[in-house]
């Protein structure tokens, strides 16, 4: 049996809109912290059969994935690549599962995909005795889905091309929370996502503002600059959302919860001049990013949050 296993990532500078035809290849550079406490974990098993098969992986402190027809199929898909790209032989069964629950409306594609790629790399490793870099490991996985290709790298990652790079950045030592706000199978994909924002009027300009905040996030960490990295990130995940809310056929992903959470925070700031960096993936759930020196902040916001939320927490170093 061979295992992989690899993290989630949090984007700040966010991947949406693809070229089309380029196997995921991105409109616009992106840039995410690596959550090394939400994993998934793969293992292969080689069978008799003429096909490759997904089963959910029993093990403890992880729960297994619902896939739809259609997950199951890319994610089969993304390992008859890589068995393609490296010249592997043999039909497996591929179990998978993540330590946070599946149902819990949190990303899982890309520790899935990650993890995938990585279970495959060792079973290259075994058959031809082959090491797989990173590098390369992060453009394959980009293929299978492109959020994962920035999870080889820790614990930033850049994303600007074919691959991922890692970068320092600095705050080595974040503290991750997520708001969660609904567990809910989401309307739109984040693939379907993808497609539509670039019929929204804003989509004009995007790619220009993404690479524009991109360099003054970089400076902005670089210098210690919490309030303005902070200041940068909610305007990025605000302009995302406007693009997912005037696209042709406006779609939203925002709640009023959704709203009340970053109003929450906006205050925080307002009054302390200090608080959490916060970000919205493609959904209503609200990432909250602390230093290490907040913890204090953080539990008490967590606690507020708690009494009014389910709330999903996970902080480096405690379980
Ligand atoms: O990897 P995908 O196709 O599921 O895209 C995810 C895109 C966002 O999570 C919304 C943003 C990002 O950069 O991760």
């Amino acid at each position: 049996m061979i295992k992989g296993q690899a993290p989630s990532n949090i984007a700040l500078i966010k991947y949406m809109g693809k070229i089309e035809g380029t196997g995921n290849k991105p409109t616009n550079a992106s840039l995410s912290y690596t959550l090394p406490h939400l994993v998934t974990e793969v293992h292969l098993h080689e069978i008799d059969g003429d096909q490759d098969q997904w089963a959910p992986l029993e093990l403890k402190g992880f729960a297994a994935p619902e896939l739809s027809e259609k997950g199951r199929s890319k994610f089969l898909g993304h390992f008859e690549r890589l068995k393609q790209a490296w010249g592997l032989s043999g039909h497996y069964r591929i179990e998978s599962a993540n330590n946070f629950p599946s149902d819990c409306g949190l990303a899982s594609s890309a520790s899935s995909f990650a993890a995938l790629t990585q279970a495959a790399a060792h079973l290259r490793e075994q058959k031809t005795g082959v090491r797989t870099s990173p590098e390369e490991l992060s453009v394959l996985s980009r293929k299978g889905s492109g959020s994962s290709c920035r999870s080889f790298f820790a614990p930033w990652a850049l994303w600007e091309n074919e691959g991922a790079e890692a970068v320092d950045l600095g705050y080595p030592d974040l503290l991750h929370a997520a708001v969660v706000i609904s567990a809910g199978v989401k309307e739109v994909s984040s693939s379907d996502a993808h497609v539509r924002v670039t019929s929204s009027p804003r989509f004009e300009g995007r790619v220009d503002r993404a690479h524009q905040r991109l360099r003054d996030l970089t400076s902005a960490l670089k210098e210690r600059n919490w309030s303005e990295s902070y200041r940068l990130c909610r305007d990025e995940f605000i302009d995302m959302h406007e693009l997912f809310e005037t696209s042709a056929v406006p779609f939203k992903y925002r709640t009023k919860e959704s709203s009340d959470v970053t109003d929450a925070c906006q205050h925080i700031w307002n009054h302390k001049g200090d608080g959490p960096l916060v970000t919205m993936d493609a959904g209503p759930n609200v990432h909250l990013l602390f230093r290490a020196d907040q913890r204090e902040l953080a539990d008490k916001m967590i606690e507020h949050f708690r009494k009014k939320h389910m709330t999903f927490t996970s902080w480096r170093g405690l379980k």
